[in-house]
């Protein structure tokens, strides 16, 4: 039986194509089975998870919470708004109580890059990363990588625009990994202030004009501004930001071909993205959602097969 190369799910960089292939390949099964009538199968049986959100997620929690559910595994959450950590208490201490409680897997976010990391080397559980700070957010570029090849096949040679807020977007990064993993070729698009020093290195195209990030991608995946993490000024005002970056369905109807609009949500309508581009015939955002538990549980149900 095909396996993962790791026992964690940190961060696309930590695995290899064959590793997200197989992710991609068995979530398609998953999707199959939860569009049945009856979407429960028993592989997770006798299996807790913890989810421990440190950080605010609609998405990601509930999708998580329902892949565990959908594959029988027994789940508790947490919240670290209404827990002890407000106390003083730490993070080993907490996941270590939480772990206590006979726990086989944990899936965390976190506002701190490396949080799982740090988690891993320090529990015996398996550690899902669902959004480490500004780092990465694996099965986000997991569930959008199979949303574009369930729209457009193989992604050999596609070409992926990923525009708006890529400085602090841990979706950025996990998915220019995966992509370039998978074969894609893959453009940033945003304000200069907005792109991190090191983009280029990273072998991606930088590209300042959206118009011409439209004219050459299949797909654009458009980021949220994320106001919560800048501390300065990185452009005048979002009006202006949406004068100057911001997707309207105009502009899609003007580019007379074939485009994909994508967005990770929660989405910043009228700011990087008008509602009538977000609602049109070109989006597949809801999409990404509904395939979000698909990927989830096979990501779940590949780790559980790994023990320390
Ligand atoms: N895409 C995403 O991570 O959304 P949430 O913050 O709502 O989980």
């Amino acid at each position: 039986m095909s396996q993962l190369s790791t026992r964690h799910l940190l961060g696309i960089k930590d695995i290899t194509e064959t590793d997200i292939r197989l992710i991609l390949d068995t979530a398609a099964n998953f999707k199959e089975v939860i569009n049945r009538p009856i979407k429960k199968v028993p592989s997770l049986r006798d299996i807790t998870i913890a989810n421990i959100f440190f950080e605010n997620s609609t998405r990601t929690r509930l999708s998580f919470e329902l892949a565990e559910k959908r594959l029988s595994a027994d789940v508790v959450n947490f919240s670290s708004s209404n827990s002890s950590v407000k106390k003083g208490e730490t993070l080993v201490d907490t996941v270590n109580n939480i772990l206590a409680m006979k726990v086989d897997m944990v899936v965390m976010r976190h506002a701190s890059p490396g949080a799982p990391h740090f988690l891993s080397r320090n529990i015996t559980a398996n550690i899902v990363n669902a959004g480490d700070g500004t780092h990465e957010h694996p099965t986000q570029a997991l569930l959008d990588a199979f949303s574009m090849q369930e729209k457009l096949g193989d992604l050999t040679g596609k070409k992926i625009a990923i525009i708006g807020d890529i400085l602090h977007s841990r979706v950025a990064l996990s998915n220019i990994f995966c992509l370039q993993k998978l074969g894609a070729e893959v453009m940033v698009c945003g304000p200069i202030t907005l792109l991190p020093k090191y983009i280029s290195s990273l072998g991606v195209k930088v590209e300042l004009d959206v118009k011409k990030a439209l004219e050459w991608c299949d797909v654009a995946n458009v980021l949220r501004i994320q106001l919560e993490r800048q501390q300065i000024k990185y452009f005048p005002s979002l009006r202006e930001y949406s004068l100057y970056y911001g997707i309207n369905k105009k502009m899609l109807q003007a580019l007379d071909k074939e485009i994909v609009i994508m967005h990770p949500g929660p989405i910043n309508r009228g700011v990087e993205l008008s509602s009538d581009a977000a609602d049109s015939e070109h989006s597949i955002i809801l999409h990404q959602v509904e395939n979000g538990v698909a990927v989830r549980m096979a990501v779940l149900y590949l780790l559980a097969g790994i023990k320390g």
